[in-house]
């Protein structure tokens, strides 16, 4: 299954071999009229474009990951990683792809700044890798990863970009991932080690942290589906890589804020608005559980130091490995949430799920389709927003956003990237934003996925979303139409430029 089939059925029943009929949910539901000439269902109107208008200091940004863009996967002194290991094996990346050179970035990250500066960005979000901080994922602290990094938060502030800084965005060093990888709970305490020794290095200059990266998908997607790092499946693996992870993230919370009581600490957590299929009560339930699996399974425990009601008949805890007194652990006093937002979903009742789950996500195709196969719904990020703000109250950055098109240079005018799709796509994603925000959501940023056209996972090339096109044969950067369209949003403040 790759991660577009995933995504329209991402639920956990997914595992238990359960079947799904996006056409019969779509019969069930009442479509507005549309049709050639109209509007597609779910944009956003132009006087609503118009109102649009976001605060002086509003963080614009864009964000990648070091796996995605870096390359250089044996430079310096750097171990291996799972996605190193997994993607060197054929067949699991589509074309054979490997991130080996990726954008270069490791190297080119001069250049690439240079761009942010050029658009007017204010913020940037990156992550270190942490085979290249710690080899073998334990002890031994490579100084040359450490040195590489200061270097390039140093060239960010000098562009007065605010560093955003992602300390795990799913490359674990392989050496890890031979002792058991996330289901091992002794990973919780080497995960701390390694935030405090980051922290120590760089937290003189970065103040904004986000732990981890969509820790849903990672353990969903690496030890319960088996489509991402490591490739591993079962429910149980995953139940217990996703235990871990909290409990890294509480601990690795203690050890960031001890070294800097100024830390800005949060997570980039995967969200999606899930809307019942019908009004019954079966269905109302399943999109509670959907929304306490997908959405918030990382963050109440953080919060309030328990899990959410996401399985019919209880919490699995004998199969996670919990243990008495884990609830502290897993706790974290957040400072913000980041919302990675891409595409809502309809949940239906679903019996007989392995554990209880007991839902069916489905991604509709009501809005455009995306080149991988995801629809557009601006609303969505208006109703998520709003969502988890009135939920918990805490300040909002959006971590990713975007979409892959596959626009490239014209052939005749080779330095213009005419790419209208995706700067339809922010503009109207950022238009539901600031309606969000306007009906009192505490928004502090956005962060556009991405800025550059990078290696996306299990898809390999093939899906381009970056609002900088790069010829991978030569590394050339070309800021397509929507980048320069960003940089005047970012420069004004308001969408209508
Ligand atoms: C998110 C990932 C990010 C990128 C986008 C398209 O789930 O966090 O690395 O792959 O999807």
């Amino acid at each position: 299954m790759d991660r577009r089939r995933f995504l329209i059925n991402s639920s956990l029943a997914a595992m238990g071999g359960m079947t799904f009929s996006r056409y019969m949910l779509g019969a069930q539901m009442h479509w507005p009229p549309h049709g050639p000439g109209m509007p597609p269902p779910g944009s956003v109107s132009e006087a609503e474009i118009k109102a649009a208008r976001f605060p002086k200091d509003f963080y614009w940004g864009t964000a990648t990951a070091a796996y995605q863009v870096e390359g250089a996967w044996t430079a310096d002194g750097k171990g291996e990683s799972i996605w190193d290991r997994f993607s060197h094996v054929v067949g699991n990346i589509k074309g054979g792809d490997t991130g080996d050179v990726a954008c270069d970035s490791y190297y080119r990250y001069p250049e690439d700044i240079a761009i942010m500066q050029q658009l007017h960005q204010k913020s940037v979000r990156f992550s270190v890798s942490w085979p290249r901080i710690q080899p073998m994922g334990t002890g031994n602290v490579n100084q040359k990863g450490l040195d590489h990094y200061s270097k390039v938060v140093d060239a960010m502030l000098k562009a007065n970009l605010r560093p955003m800084c992602t300390l795990y965005h799913w490359d674990l060093p392989q050496a890890l991932q031979d002792k058991g990888g996330w289901p091992n709970r002794d990973l919780y305490k080497y995960f701390a080690d390694y935030a405090e020794i980051v922290t120590k290095a760089l937290g003189d200059r970065v103040d904004t942290w986000a732990i981890f990266n969509e820790p849903w998908v990672f353990t969903f997607l690496g030890y319960g589906i088996g489509i991402h790092a490591p490739g591993l499946t079962g429910i149980d693996g995953f139940l217990k890589a996703a235990h871990t992870v909290n409990l890294a993230q509480g601990e690795a919370y203690r050890a960031m804020r001890a070294v800097s009581a100024k830390a800005k600490i949060g997570t980039a957590f995967s969200m999606s608005p899930g809307a019942p299929a019908t009004d019954s009560t079966e269905d109302v339930a399943a999109a509670r559980r959907f929304n306490a699996v997908n959405n918030v399974y990382f963050l109440d425990t953080a919060l309030y130091g328990r899990y959410p009601d996401a399985f019919e008949g209880g919490i699995p805890y004998k199969k996670m490995g919990f243990r008495e007194g884990d609830g502290e652990i897993m706790k974290a006093k957040l400072d913000w949430m980041g919302i990675n937002y891409y595409n809502r979903h309809i949940i239906s009742y679903a019996k007989d799920a392995e554990y209880g789950e007991n839902f069916n996500a489905v991604m509709p195709h009501q809005g455009p389709i995306t080149y991988n196969g995801w629809e557009v719904w601006p609303r969505g990020m208006y109703d998520i927003v709003t969502q988890m703000w009135k939920t918990y109250k805490l300040p909002i950055e959006i971590t990713e956003n975007g979409c892959a098109y596959s626009d490239g240079p014209l052939s005749d005018d080779p330095d213009k990237v005419p790419d209208a799709r995706r700067t339809t796509f922010y503009r109207e994603h950022l238009a539901e934003l600031a309606r969000a925000m306007r009906d009192g959501a505490d928004v502090r940023g956005y962060h556009a996925w991405s800025i550059l056209d990078n290696f996306e996972w299990a898809e390999g090339y093939s899906q381009r979303f970056g609002m900088t096109y790069i010829d991978f044969r030569t590394e050339k950067r070309t800021i397509k139409d929507s980048g320069h369209w960003y940089g005047r949003v970012s420069a004004a403040g308001r969408l209508d430029v």
